[in-house]
């Protein structure tokens, strides 16, 4: 699958099969993860891989579906630079789609996640002065969405807006 295929296929998936993800297909979405562009290329991300099921049940009350995931990313940033969050957003855009080049579905769940920041934290050790910005279920997908976007027509505009 080619960069806009991906780009045009992806959709939030909420609903997986349960089933395992290989550890070598976790390792290329993180890697995809670490490719994207930084603010002065600073790369101040970590990304926590979880796969145990005992762990990713207690992600439960930030999405209830998450259970079925087969793995769940957790991305934690360095807040010194000013540019963290559009850094988390570019490292989380590029994991979405290289899930979906692999055939996985996943889901952007930070708005649900950002209140049980600090439970969240505990639970996977990550040091109080870091933000844990986002968790990114990835799992065999049980259904595709088909949302639809604005029209380019909508949304384009040329020399003025
Ligand atoms: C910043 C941001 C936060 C989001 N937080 C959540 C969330 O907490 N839970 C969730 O299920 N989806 C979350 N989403 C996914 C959006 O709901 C989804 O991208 C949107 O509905 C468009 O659907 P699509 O991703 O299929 O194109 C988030 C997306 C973004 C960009």
């Amino acid at each position: 699958m080619d960069a806009l295929e991906a780009i045009r296929k992806r959709r939030s998936v909420r609903k997986f099969t349960g089933q395992a993800i290989p550890k070598a297909d976790l390792e290329t979405i993180v890697d995809a993860g670490r490719w994207a562009a930084s603010g002065s290329n600073r790369q101040l991300w970590d990304f926590i891989v979880v796969t145990k099921r005992e762990t990713i049940v207690e992600f439960v009350p930030a999405a209830p579906w998450i259970v079925q995931a087969g793995a769940v990313i957790a991305l934690v940033l360095d807040p010194v630079t000013r540019w963290w969050v559009e850094d988390g957003a570019a490292a989380i855009q590029n994991m979405l789609l290289a899930s979906t080049a692999l055939g996985y579905g996943s889901c952007w769940v930070e708005g649900d996640a950002l209140p049980r920041e600090e439970q969240f934290k505990a639970l996977l050790g990550v040091p109080p002065e870091k933000r844990l910005m986002a968790l990114i279920p990835v799992g065999v997908p049980a259904e595709w969405p088909q949302r639809e976007k604005k029209p380019l027509e909508q949304v384009i505009h040329w020399e003025k807006f």
